[in-house]
């Protein structure tokens, strides 16, 4: 069988679009490694909370900066329970940076110059070897300009608000719809409209808008293109 040559899968788009969903089974079907850059801004933010630099809705941004260096993210798959977790200086936070006290400051907190410079370092480190799926804003843009494959994510911000809802609800986190939409209406202006690397489509990205597709369809669809681009 003919070897197939090791690409890096860029996956951006809004939030709530199912991104780590179709990024983290495309990554297991490729047998791949999966890493999930919101997460690592999450774990930043988390920081952040617990020291205070966060406090009134105001971010203390030099503390915040003079804390980069304390901070260790790194992910692990657990087999188990076929889930993939975030761990922050060796704590398991994959729970905590979900909830919506971290979702509120996050986009503040990925909307600093410095912050974005350090997280796109680690990410292009953690893909210098390729075989991996990334998911975020900027991957396709940013972190890795040339990825051999580019996927833009979008869905009618209704559906995405009910996705957030079932999985936080499912999760026993008790939060209203109203809240979610306007979460998600916050989390798009700021993502789009920040100085730093705003979320945007590049130019050879292919988008996909899934709507109306089930997580089995945006696979096939997408293992599809991996595979034309592997060749
Ligand atoms: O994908 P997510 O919702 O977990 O991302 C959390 C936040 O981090 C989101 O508001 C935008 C920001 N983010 C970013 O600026 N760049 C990335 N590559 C990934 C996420």
């Amino acid at each position: 069988m003919m070897e197939r040559k090791k690409i890096i899968v860029a996956i951006d788009g809004f939030s709530s679009c199912g991104k780590s969903t179709l990024a983290k089974s495309l990554a297991r079907a490729l047998g791949y490694i999966y890493i999930d850059s919101g997460a690592m801004y999450r774990a930043v933010t988390l920081y952040a909370l617990r020291n205070q630099w966060i406090r009134n809705g105001q971010l203390d941004t030099k503390a915040i900066l003079d804390g980069l260096s304390l901070i260790s993210v790194s992910f692990s798959f657990d087999p188990a329970t076929e889930r993939n977790t975030t761990y922050m200086n060796g704590e398991n936070i994959e729970e905590e940076i979900r909830q919506l006290h971290v979702s509120e400051y996050v986009s503040q907190v990925s909307a600093i110059k410095e912050v974005r410079l350090a997280m796109v370092r680690l990410q292009q480190e953690m893909g210098k070897d390729k075989g991996v799926v990334m998911d975020g804003r900027d991957i396709g843009t940013v972190v890795f300009p040339g990825a051999e494959l580019k996927i833009f994510m979008t869905a009618d911000p209704e559906i995405r608000a009910l996705r957030r809802f079932r999985e936080l609800t499912l999760k026993g986190i008790s939060v209203s719809m109203e809240e979610i939409r306007e979460n998600i209406r916050a989390r798009d202006f700021m993502d789009q409209n920040r100085e730093e690397s705003p979320l945007r489509k590049a130019e050879d990205a292919i988008i996909l808008d899934n709507s109306f597709l089930t997580p089995e369809e945006q696979l096939l669809w997408a293992l599809e293109k991996a595979n034309e681009t592997s060749m």
